[in-house]
């Protein structure tokens, strides 16, 4: 069929829709390529944090939920009740520490926790802190015995170092100090808890060995 002169601009017309619909489709395909790669890298990301020993999110909320519940048993926080003999302590921790245990349930694991307070102060003695623990309390550190799985070399233990007032402190590289702390490296809470005698990472007592 011989193609009249006036069927020239449809034609012509046709054939620009069909270019832009093939370009359209061609970008927004290039566009969703680009959107599934950075999703894939958040992604990664987001893994890489869970996977990591300590600081990840996980383990904040974890502590975050942790320090509230210690709150709610009078075990840290202003109407602590001081239930606890001060003793003088090795370094790292405090030159006075008092330490208190209990089983709590944090987000439905439950589990025993021991809750060690770190006193400082110059020629602190342990009637100071008797006297006003509120005063020289410089950081709560706490284990708690998690689920198995969480990490079955280490006993399971999960740490923290929380400032006076519940916020999660750093080490010097600014990691934040929750969760198996420093899993891997030479020093740290895993490292020296180690050494504990019993095998059963803790220091005062071979309770859990
Ligand atoms: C260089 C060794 C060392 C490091 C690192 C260390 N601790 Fe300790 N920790 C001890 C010693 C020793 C004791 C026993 C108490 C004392 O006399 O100081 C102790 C006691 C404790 C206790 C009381 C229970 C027990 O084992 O007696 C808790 C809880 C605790 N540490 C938590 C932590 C947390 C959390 C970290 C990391 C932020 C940490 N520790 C890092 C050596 C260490």
């Amino acid at each position: 069929m011989a193609v009249s002169i006036n069927m020239v601009p449809k034609l012509f017309f046709s054939f620009i829709l069909v270019i832009i619909f093939l370009f359209t489709t061609a970008c927004s395909q290039q566009e969703q390529e680009e959107e599934a790669e950075t999703q894939g890298e958040q992604q990664g990301q987001q893994q890489m944090k869970q996977g990591q020993p300590f600081g990840g999110d996980e383990d904040l909320a974890f502590a975050n939920a942790l320090w509230k519940e210690m709150e709610k048993s009078n075990l840290v926080g202003e109407s602590r009740i001081v239930d606890s003999e001060p003793y003088k302590g090795a370094p790292p921790h405090g030159m006075i520490l008092d330490v208190s245990e209990q089983k709590v349930t944090v987000k439905g694991i439950e589990g025993d926790l021991v809750v060690k307070r770190n006193y400082g102060g110059d020629g602190l003695t342990v009637v100071d802190v008797k006297n006003d623990p509120a005063k020289y309390l410089e950081a709560v550190t706490i284990m708690m015995k998690r689920e198995e799985g969480y990490d079955d070399e280490n006993r399971n233990w999960f740490y923290v170092k929380y400032a006076p007032d519940g916020t999660i402190m750093k080490n010097p590289k600014d990691a934040l100090l929750a969760g198996r702390v420093a899993k891997g490296a030479p020093t740290g809470c895993i490292a020296c808890h180690k050494s504990a005698p019993g095998g059963d990472y803790l220091f005062i007592h071979d309770r859990f060995k």
